[in-house]
């Protein structure tokens, strides 16, 4: 099978990264993850190295020259879909058109509810008896492109570390679903 080359961007955990290399090691899965970019020290970041892939730590630059050696990385990799996989760094509009309908992010709500940060915290607070999270292409606009994948499932507790324990089991089984 021919398979697209992946980039993963990331700052947390890295439990989508993790999700998204066990996915691509079964042959059915139509990605290999090529390079790991990261914008600063995290524990994603260590997860990538500790697998062997080629990681990229770019911290401590400003939007448009962590872009610019980004861009060169990924030409380098031949990477054909970009996955943000919480990548805490909004891109700007000329690298999201450069790379038009080829990167992907996973946001923590039922979009379009809930889009920029602290969307679990925003949740508990609203009283919402719902949580859920979305796969959508990037567009210049924050968490505003195309929806390709969501799931939403009952807010049982108020607890803000469940909460973002029980998002991430769903979401680590709707992200390679998505980008299959
Ligand atoms: C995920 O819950 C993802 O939806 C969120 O960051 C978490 C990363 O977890 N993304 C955003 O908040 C983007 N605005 P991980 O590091 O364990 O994959």
């Amino acid at each position: 099978m021919n398979k697209a080359n992946l980039s993963v961007f990331a700052s947390g955990k890295g439990s989508n990264l993790l999700a998204i290399h066990k996915a691509s090691l079964d042959s059915d899965f139509p990605g290999q993850l090529k390079i790991v970019i990261c914008n600063k020290f995290c524990p994603a970041f260590e997860l990538a190295k500790s697998l062997n892939y080629e990681t990229k730590l770019i911290s401590n630059l400003d939007i448009k020259n962590f872009e610019i050696i980004v861009h060169k990385e990924l030409i380098k990799q031949k990477v054909d879909l970009i996955c943000l996989a919480g990548f805490l760094r909004v891109l700007s509009p000329e690298f999201v058109s450069k790379w038009n309908n080829k990167i992907l992010n996973i946001h923590p709500s039922i979009l379009p509810l809930f889009p920029g940060l602290k969307t679990h915290e925003k949740i508990l607070s609203s009283g919402s008896k719902i949580h859920g999270s979305t796969v959508h292409i990037v567009n210049e606009k924050l968490d505003s492109g195309k929806i390709l994948g969501q799931f939403a499932f009952a807010v049982k507790s108020n607890n803000l570390d469940l909460l973002i324990d029980n998002i991430k089991k769903y979401e680590n089984l709707l992200y390679p679903e998505v980008i299959k």
